[in-house]
Formats: structure tokens, C-alpha cells, sequence
């Protein structure tokens, strides 16, 4: 998967938002706010504000772990009238929603037949510029995006997915309440940790696993429970690495038994994910050479 994106990281990221807009030329943007964390994180203050002197249609219509109606609903809002970019702030799900419209709104098959792996995208896809507000998915970093279609969890991966640019500004997640801090730290830490076994890794990839996973371990509690400015700052940077660690290796069995979790008892992502990480780790641990289908071989 290419890995070419632009990406500012620190406090003061979304403040190039203006450079983006103006280097793309962009006069009109489609943004796909997370309802609530849009104003809650403060990102409404700089972002307004930016884009107040572009033609602007916003989307909010959807709930954690977009079902497909939801993104029907964006995609057909998109086309009624296609902006030149899209800007996708919130969590995860907002991120992969901005993701899937920008992949799918000029490909001319059902999406459906994108989102099953039936069509190939055949035209470009419209320009986006992804910011997160919570320190977890590390979406803004990968090639690919989640959508439950009829509850059952599908994700489009393509080189074409991964977002133009993204800003990765820790103060957005500074007012995060402490279950979603624990959640999607929990997130970022999981798919650090399986990231570095995955049979997909790589060295890149390991070397972002190993960092996020140090991060985490040192930050996450804090984060969670009594928050300072390094803490967050800290499990932002992590939630990056991870996602780019994911981005080249996938994750693997934790992430897989977490999707039914999620879908059919509404756990939190991240909460789900960890649930079986230990377990999943005490299984890895205790095989063998036979046992081993890594092409990296054992150990
Ligand atoms: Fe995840």
C-alpha cells in the first residue's frame, strides 16, 4: 500500500488547514463532521473559520461504526453537489466516512460493488484532508476504510483510500471524556501490538509498532485518568504510528473477533479489540516452529 500522503503532527496542526485549502485551490468542501465531537473538540473554532471564505456543505448524519445507509446518505449528498474536497473530522467513523466518499463519488458502479471487492475504481477520487479528534483508529494514516453492511463488517482497501493529508493536532482530544480516552488509546495500542506480529509486517512497520506500543505504555493511563499535555500529546503521536504500522501489516485475530462485539452488542471499538488481545498473545506465545505460517519464519 503507498504511504504517500502529506501529514503535519503537533499542537498547532490544524492551523494549516488554510495552507491545504489554498494549495488545492479548492473553492468548495464537502466536511463530515462527527456530531458533537466537531464543537466539543474545539476543531469548530479554526475550522469555521478557515473555511469561511469556501462554498462549504456539511454532513453529520451518522452514528459510530458507519452502517452503509449512512454512507449512501453522504455519498448521495456529495453528488447532488460534488465539492473539489473533502474534509473529514471526528473519530474514526467520521474519518472513514470522508474516506468512502472520496473513493466512491466519481466511480460509476454501484457501491456496493466497491465496498464487496466486485469493481476496481476506475476514475480519480475527490481530494481529502482527514483530522482526528481522538487519539485511537489512526485512520487518517490508512489505505482503508470500515463500513457494516446488513451488520456484517466490510473494509474497502485501496492505495486510492488513504487521504490526500491529514493534520494530527493533539489539542483536539484534550477534552476527550475518559471512557472514549481508554477506548480509543485501547484501539491504538492494540493494533500496535498486533501490527508487530502480523505476518504482513515489515521493518517500517515493526519500527512504528514498537514506538506507538513504548507511547502507549507510557501515556495511555495517564491519558485515560488524569490527563496532562505530554500524555495527550503522547498517545496522539502513538495512535499515528500505529495506524501507519497497520497501514503496511493489517491487523489481525483481535481486530477480527472484535467486529461481531461491536456490531450485535454496541461494545466500543477499542474496548472490544482489547478484550481478546491478552488471550490472543497467550495463544501466539505458546506455538511452535510447525505451527508457524509467518514467511519472516519464527521467532
Ligand atoms: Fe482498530
Amino acid at each position: 500500500m503507498s504511504s504517500s500522503q502529506k501529514s503535519f503532527l503537533g499542537r498547532g496542526a490544524l492551523g494549516k488547514l488554510e495552507e491545504v485549502l489554498s494549495e488545492t485551490s479548492a473553492e468548495s468542501v464537502f466536511l463530515v463532521k462527527s456530531p458533537g465531537a466537531y464543537e466539543a473538540s474545539g476543531a469548530h473554532l479554526l475550522v469555521d473559520q478557515a473555511l469561511a471564505k469556501v462554498k462549504t456543505r456539511s454532513f453529520d448524519g451518522f452514528t459510530p461504526n458507519p452502517k452503509w445507509p449512512d454512507i449512501l446518505s453522504a455519498l448521495d449528498l456529495f453528488r447532488k453537489e460534488p465539492c473539489d474536497l473533502i474534509v473529514a473530522i471526528g473519530g474514526g467513523s467520521a474519518i472513514d466516512i470522508g474516506k468512502l466518499v472520496s473513493f466512491l463519488a466519481l466511480q460509476p458502479a454501484a457501491p456496493e460493488a466497491y465496498l464487496k471487492g466486485e469493481e476496481e475504481p476506475s476514475e480519480p477520487v475527490i481530494p481529502l484532508v482527514a483530522i482526528p479528534t481522538t487519539a485511537g483508529s489512526g485512520s487518517e494514516a490508512t489505505c482503508f476504510a470500515v463500513a457494516y453492511y446488513e451488520g456484517k463488517k466490510y473494509s474497502v482497501a485501496h492505495e486510492k483510500v488513504l487521504p490526500y493529508c491529514c493534520l494530527v493536532d493533539p489539542a483536539l482530544t484534550d477534552g476527550l471524556p475518559p471512557l472514549w480516552s481508554a477506548c480509543s488509546g485501547l484501539d491504538a495500542f492494540c493494533q500496535a501490538v498486533e501490527s508487530v506480529w502480523a505476518v504482513l509486517s515489515t521493518d517500517e512497520s515493526v519500527a512504528h509498532a514498537k514506538k506507538a506500543i513504548l507511547l502507549a505504555l507510557e501515556h495511555l493511563e495517564a491519558a485515560s485518568r488524569s490527563p496532562t499535555r505530554s500524555a495527550r500529546d503522547g498517545m496522539s503521536e502513538a495512535a499515528h504510528l500505529a495506524g501507519k504500522a497497520i497501514n503496511i501489516s493489517r491487523t489481525t485475530a483481535s481486530h477480527a473477533l472484535s467486529y461481531t462485539m461491536t456490531s450485535n452488542l454496541g461494545i466500543p471499538h477499542g474496548h472490544a479489540v482489547a478484550v481478546t488481545l491478552g488471550a490472543v498473545m497467550a495463544y501466539n506465545y505458546g506455538l511452535g516452529e510447525e505451527d508457524c505460517l509467518d514467511p519472516r519464519g519464527p521467532g
